[in-house]
């Protein structure tokens, strides 16, 4: 005779909880087929993007390179701390080293026209250089003194994030870009810098020797400027 179908129902669940019980004093956890939920990953705190300031006073009176035993002033950088333009030179020349400013002799000269021709203020860019101490008879900066030196712009970049950055010259180009590509061939065509759009095109000091060329940096700018009034909202 079958047995009353509630007490076999009741009699079922007890057998089934004792099991449950029994299996989880074995170290069970959860029903057949449930996977256990992954263990909760604790909250990273979000990286503080360091101020142009607080890179400036991290920098100090900077000797992480040999430049620092001949240089008058460390040249930082200048310009807006919210600039949609960023230009990258090479390193201070002998005019920046004595003023502490980027881009103020001759080929700052040759830069402020431009500028103004492309209907910009200096004040509205940012412009800061690869090495920020002059190097001797304004010889190349060396690997190791990029080295030393690189980390500052690329804190300088994320501070500011701008949405082109020109870069002026093979040393600056080769050094920000990590590329070995001759000038010549990386002028003109965009390349990126992380997730930063950026125009390489000829140093202005090599423009000044060879003004023949200047049209082929005009050229390079008015990409550039397309670009950012097409990205006005960014
Ligand atoms: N050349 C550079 O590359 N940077 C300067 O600041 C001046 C000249």
């Amino acid at each position: 005779m079958p047995e009353d179908p509630v007490v076999e129902l009741r009699e079922l669940v007890d057998n089934l909880s004792d099991w449950l019980r029994y299996q989880r004093r074995l170290g069970w956890r959860g029903l057949p087929g449930q996977v256990a939920a992954p263990p909760k990953k604790p909250v990273e705190p979000e990286e503080k993007v360091p101020t142009l300031e607080e890179i400036r006073a991290e920098m100090g009176d900077c000797r992480r390179c040999k430049l620092y035993a001949g240089r008058t002033h460390l040249v930082f950088g200048d310009g807006a701390a919210d600039a949609r333009l960023m230009f990258v030179g090479e390193a201070p020349g002998a005019d920046e080293d004595q003023q502490g400013l980027p881009f103020v002799g001759a080929a700052g000269g040759l830069l402020n026209n431009l500028l103004s021709k492309l209907g910009l203020r200096r004040e509205e860019v940012y412009i800061a250089n690869i090495v920020k101490s002059r190097p001797p008879g304004n010889r190349d900066p060396e690997a190791d003194e990029i080295a030393a030196c690189l980390p500052f712009l690329k804190k300088q970049i994320q501070a500011i994030r701008p949405r082109v950055i020109v870069i002026l010259g093979r040393i600056a180009a080769h050094a920000l870009l990590g590329t070995k590509e001759p000038l010549t061939r990386l002028r003109g065509h965009w390349q990126r810098y992380g997730d930063i759009r950026v125009m390489p095109t000829f140093h202005p000091s090599y423009l000044l020797r060879a003004p023949q060329e200047r049209h082929k940096t005009w050229a390079d700018m008015q990409q550039v400027m397309e670009y950012l009034a097409d990205h006005e909202e960014d």
